[in-house]
């Protein structure tokens, strides 16, 4: 980030039109605002499972129901402490009468959990055709100050995390026997995980979950390798920068070894600065990627890491 340009004070304005998400933008730049319509949906032609990890919020709530929408059958997770917050999502799901969803709590740094988070979405739903491995943590440190722990925690969840997701997925897909696909459908599973831009270039103050997300990026190649003669996928997301809780802690740990930033000034320096698009990315961008990748659109890619960032890195 040290050859971050400096900008000139931006005032910003609040937007607010009917059918838009309210963003802010600099005084002299034109409109910057998403609109809230959703994506057409990407419908197929038989039931279909998925399962999102840290689906509670933030990105992997969206992703859930993005999916659900394009006709998967969902199996919502996250830590057992955000039970509520799942419960909410599988009504809203639900809601609709015509897709059905579950939730059931693990922890992906737990192989147990996870078998348990398998085996409870196969016997709810059916047989898996999707796995996100979605949760993720963040942890704003120099280098320097990371204690053993740091470090293993980042890497127990956003790696150890998806490869118990991976594996345990995987395995599932193998035992199921193709019944319940269509004739002709050549691929019988996609795994999908969650990277970042950083898995392409660093930020600094984010080492360690710089180092986590470069993982899970070569991790994915490995699975699309081997599975690629079960006739699986596998590939990751590469988000910018979210407007999520996670995005909040970043901002707070940046802000306050800028020297005490205010809250939300980091996020919009940072958005200003390196996003071309213009504008903060939100949850549902990216859960359009991810709709792509568990499509049949998708039947042909694997092992590749997709960023989905507005154009912060160019590839
Ligand atoms: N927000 C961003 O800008 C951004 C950018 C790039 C990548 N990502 C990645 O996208 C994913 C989602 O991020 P987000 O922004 O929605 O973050 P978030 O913090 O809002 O959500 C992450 C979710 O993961 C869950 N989680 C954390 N540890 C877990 C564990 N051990 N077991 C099960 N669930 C656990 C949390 O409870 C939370 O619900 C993460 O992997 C993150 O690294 C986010």
């Amino acid at each position: 980030m040290s050859t971050m340009r400096k900008l000139p004070a931006l005032r910003f304005l609040p937007l607010s039109l009917p059918g838009t998400r309210i963003l802010s933008r600099p005084a002299s730049s034109p409109l910057r605002t998403i609109t809230t319509t959703p994506a057409p949906p990407r419908r197929e032609n038989r039931e279909r499972v998925a399962i999102v990890t840290g689906a509670a919020r933030g990105i992997g709530r969206s992703i859930a129901l993005r999916l659900a929408q394009d006709g998967y059958h969902i199996t919502a997770s996250d830590l057992p402490a955000l039970q509520p917050q799942l419960d909410s999502l599988v009504s809203e799901i639900t809601s609709s009468g015509t897709t059905k969803a579950h939730a059931h709590p693990a922890d992906v740094t737990s192989p147990a959990d996870i078998a348990s988070l398998i085996h409870s979405s196969a016997a709810t739903l059916g047989p898996l055709d999707t796995m996100v491995a979605n949760a993720g943590i963040a942890q704003v440190k120099p280098l320097l100050d990371l204690t053993p722990e740091d470090f293993r925690r980042v890497f127990d969840v956003n790696v150890a995390g998806v490869h118990h997701c991976f594996q345990a997925a995987a395995k599932q897909m193998i035992a199921q026997d193709l019944s319940h696909q269509t004739p002709g459908e050549e691929i019988r599973g996609r795994l999908i995980a969650a990277a970042s831009i950083v898995a392409f270039k660093p930020f600094a103050l984010l080492g360690h979950y710089s180092a986590s997300k470069w993982a899970v990026r070569g991790l994915s190649q490995v699975y699309a390798m081997e599975l690629a003669r079960h006739k699986i996928t596998a590939n990751a997301y590469a988000p910018g920068i979210v407007d999520t809780k996670m995005w909040e802690l970043i901002d707070e740990g940046l802000g306050e070894k800028a020297g005490g930033r205010g809250k939300g000034e980091m996020m919009r320096q940072y958005s200003e600065e390196l996003i071309a698009l213009g504008r903060t990315s939100v949850p549902r961008d990216v859960a359009g990627l991810v709709s792509f990748l568990g499509s049949r659109d998708a039947d042909y890619v694997t092992g590749q890491t997709f960023i989905v960032d507005g154009g912060i890195i160019f590839t």
